[in-house]
């Protein structure tokens, strides 16, 4: 058992055959499954919506975990809910109203959780911390995967772990995680590593051996 949960990023799976790269991903011993969601307007890139949640939903045993790159946030939250997201997580970027949007996730009946940015103060955050079940610490600037990790985010991941306390909150670390980056998000105190580029490679849905061990490496 991985000491941290590992959250395989679909960005880098096959888009053409997402049920069987999901469940091989969760063969190769995936705790959740990462589902990256882009508008080409708050990132520069586009992804896939609510739809696509429902159609891979049926195809995930462990935990769907949403990650909203879209702004605004508030008029998409009910079509996700229904889509069987189990985790919700917005940017506290996307908007003026960070606040209510968490409000609107939690009575959506979802596990709310707040991403930051590499350019803003992980302070930004600290107000809302008594309202998330998690803090999506990004180690990249949000849109693609494959891109290089921004290590002097890290002694923010600490600063973040400190300010928590004892709160039910878990961090989840986003963006360029990999073998070599991995240790010291955790021991900065990540509980949650998403990992894109590092775990979809050398292998594929009939071929998921090499998923396995890029899981194992990280
Ligand atoms: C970036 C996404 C990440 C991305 C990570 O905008 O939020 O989840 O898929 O990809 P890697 O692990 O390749 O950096
Ligand atoms: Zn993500």
């Amino acid at each position: 058992q991985h000491p941290v949960t590992i959250a395989p990023s679909i960005l880098s799976a096959d888009f053409a055959d997402f049920g069987r790269e999901i469940r091989a991903v969760e063969g190769a011993g995936a705790d959740w499954i990462h589902v990256d969601v882009m508008d080409g307007h708050f990132v520069p890139n586009l992804t896939f919506g609510p739809a696509t949640c429902r159609a891979i939903r049926p195809h995930i045993t462990t935990v769907m975990d949403v990650h909203l790159m879209i702004a605004p946030v508030d008029p998409y939250i009910d079509a996700f809910a229904a889509a069987g997201a189990d985790r919700l997580t917005a940017h506290l970027e996307a908007g003026p109203h960070i606040h209510r949007t968490l409000q609107a996730i939690r009575a959506a009946g979802v596990r709310p959780g707040v991403a930051v940015n590499p350019g803003t103060p992980i302070e930004a955050v600290f107000p809302l911390l008594d309202m998330v079940d998690l803090v999506c610490v990004m180690t990249v600037n949000p849109g693609f995967g494959g891109q290089s990790f921004i290590a002097a985010r890290v002694p923010d991941v600490a600063r973040l772990r400190a300010a928590i306390g004892d709160r039910p909150v878990k961090i989840e670390v986003d963006g360029g995680i990999a073998p070599d980056t991995a240790p010291g998000v955790v021991a900065a105190g990540a509980d949650v590593l998403v990992a894109g580029s590092a775990v979809f490679t050398g292998g594929s849905a009939d071929d998921p051996a090499p998923y396995a061990a890029n899981i194992a490496a990280i």
